[in-house]
């Protein structure tokens, strides 16, 4: 199995950026940690701050890869383009957001991508992208 873990803008700061909210680890050193985890799953990574960069690797994502785990970041609150590229590719794509965005500002209650992904997890911290990971798992058995 072939999953793409795409993160959006800022979180190439983890580690670094509000570690109350975030954590101290970065993502990079987590990635390290998920492919220990997942030794039978392909994994790629790719983060941009560019909404476009994110719309061409969704793009071409349903040729490569068999799902994807999105952190859209901001971008979940604000953007059309983004729902609409996950509505046109035929692979799944599982939103996960590392803090609980529905006990924090009302302008983080509303994701624009949420009505088309297959479904969401949020607050548990990086472990939001394991449980995402093991839910692709569970439903190839
Ligand atoms: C986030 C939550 C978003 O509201 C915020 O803009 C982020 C990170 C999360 O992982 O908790 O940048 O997606």
């Amino acid at each position: 199995m072939k999953i793409l873990i795409l993160n959006g803008p800022n979180l190439n700061l983890l580690g670094k950026r509000e570690p109350e909210i975030y954590g101290n680890t970065s993502f990079e050193e987590y990635f390290r940690n998920l492919q220990f985890e997942f030794k039978n799953v392909e994994l790629s990574y790719f983060q941009s701050n560019i909404e476009g960069e994110l719309i061409d690797i969704l793009q071409k994502s349903a040729k490569k890869y068999d799902g994807v785990v999105f952190n859209a970041a901001a971008y979940t609150h604000t953007s059309i383009a983004l729902a609409d590229i996950i509505k046109s590719i035929h692979i799944p794509v599982i939103e996960v957001h590392i803090s609980n965005v529905f006990a924090r500002e009302k302008f983080r209650h509303k994701s624009y991508l949420a009505p088309y992904v297959k479904g969401v997890i949020s607050g548990f911290g990086l472990q939001s992208y394991s449980l995402a990971i093991q839910s692709f798992l569970k439903n190839q058995e």
